[in-house]
């Protein structure tokens, strides 16, 4: 009963109990007990004496139909589920869990929240109720995939593509996937791979996005021992950019994306990356284990590696066996 109760709250107005309970059929101790529910799970809902309830602010609920509007007529055609969960563990770990949808077509799935959401290597991601997105997208390839840190590049492109759409300016990638604006990371990308060593493979692309982070949200996230500092897709767009919307154009741009990383790989997406690069001919560090190695970056190669220079030196690395720090990253 809490989803429909916060669905009656979304608009940030002040309603009664009494009120809430003749909508939702139930009694006024049924609604206590919901925003209590509620509350547990972050939610900040106000209670003010014989007055009634009201959110802290308005929030935009997810809408299938509001995220179906926005999708084009090739993710129409593609596009097997559109699953919209109140909450769940990680909307990758669901997918995985599912099975994986037939070769050239794609299943989604994402929530309000999400309560175990992880991060690369091994990171949990923090998705705060209402001003981010957790969406999953997943994808059968014919054959299994050798090049997976390209794919992961390839990711990214789409994610750029579709957020520009919003009007935002400025985004840039940090290799191999993060989403940045000015220096601070506003989302991240987990692209996990179901495959046999012949056949087709099952990977699913997960997006944790920060669309509008209010401070103590950015503050917690970064307390939380995010090793970046913390932004948010509205910093970079003129107004303030719909979840709905957002949802439907990553979409449309990864159902665009995927099959043509299938036909031709990294090559038709690495010119559009790496004027994306947000570390090139910029001082980084590399963490490999204990190991750090501090260079110049200077973009990646043809398979998606990131080329350093140490020490007048050349180094490739790649995807997933290494992080990287910018030594100058503000905090
Ligand atoms: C990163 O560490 O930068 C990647 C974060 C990816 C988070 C998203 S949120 C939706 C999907 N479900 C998960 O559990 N993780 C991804």
């Amino acid at each position: 009963m809490h989803p429909e109760l916060l669905a009656l709250l979304a608009d940030g107005r002040l309603r009664s109990g009494q009120g809430l309970a003749a909508l939702l059929g139930v009694s006024r101790a049924a609604v206590w007990k919901a925003v209590e529910r509620l509350r547990a799970q972050g939610i900040d809902v106000d209670a003010e004496p014989r007055r009634g309830y009201r959110l802290k602010g308005a929030v935009e609920l997810f809408d299938v139909g509001r995220i179906r509007a926005e999708l084009d007529a090739n993710a129409t055609a593609v596009l097997r589920s559109l699953e919209l969960k109140f909450e769940v563990d990680s909307t990758n770990s669901h997918l995985l869990e599912r099975r994986a949808p037939p070769y050239g077509f794609a299943d989604v799935c994402l929530c309000e929240l999400q309560h175990a959401g992880r991060g690369r290597r091994g990171r949990a991601w923090i998705a705060p109720f209402g001003s981010g997105l957790a969406v999953s997208l997943s994808w059968t390839f014919r054959d299994t995939i050798r090049d997976l840190p390209a794919l992961s590049l390839c990711v990214g492109v789409a994610l750029v593509r579709a957020l520009s759409r919003t009007g935002a300016r400025g985004l840039r990638l940090k290799w191999p996937n993060d989403l940045w604006f000015e220096d601070r990371k506003i989302g991240g990308v987990l692209t996990e791979l179901r495959a046999e060593a012949a056949g087709p493979a099952h990977v699913v692309i997960g997006l944790g996005l920060n669309v509008a982070l209010p401070p103590e949200a950015r503050r917690a996230i970064e307390a939380a021992g995010a090793p970046y500092a913390v932004g948010a897709l509205a910093d970079a767009c003129p107004e303030p950019p719909s979840r709905n919307r957002v949802v439907g154009l990553a979409v449309n741009e990864l159902i665009a994306m995927l099959p043509e990383f299938e036909r031709s790989g990294f090559a038709p997406f690495r010119a559009e990356w790496l004027a994306l690069d947000a570390l090139r001919d910029r001082s980084v560090q590399v963490v490999m284990g204990e190991e750090r190695i501090a260079g110049r970056a200077l973009g990646v190669d043809d398979g998606g590696a990131l080329c350093v220079s140490v020490g007048g030196r050349k180094r490739k690395f790649v995807s997933g066996e290494v992080s990287l720090r910018l030594e100058d990253q503000p905090r």
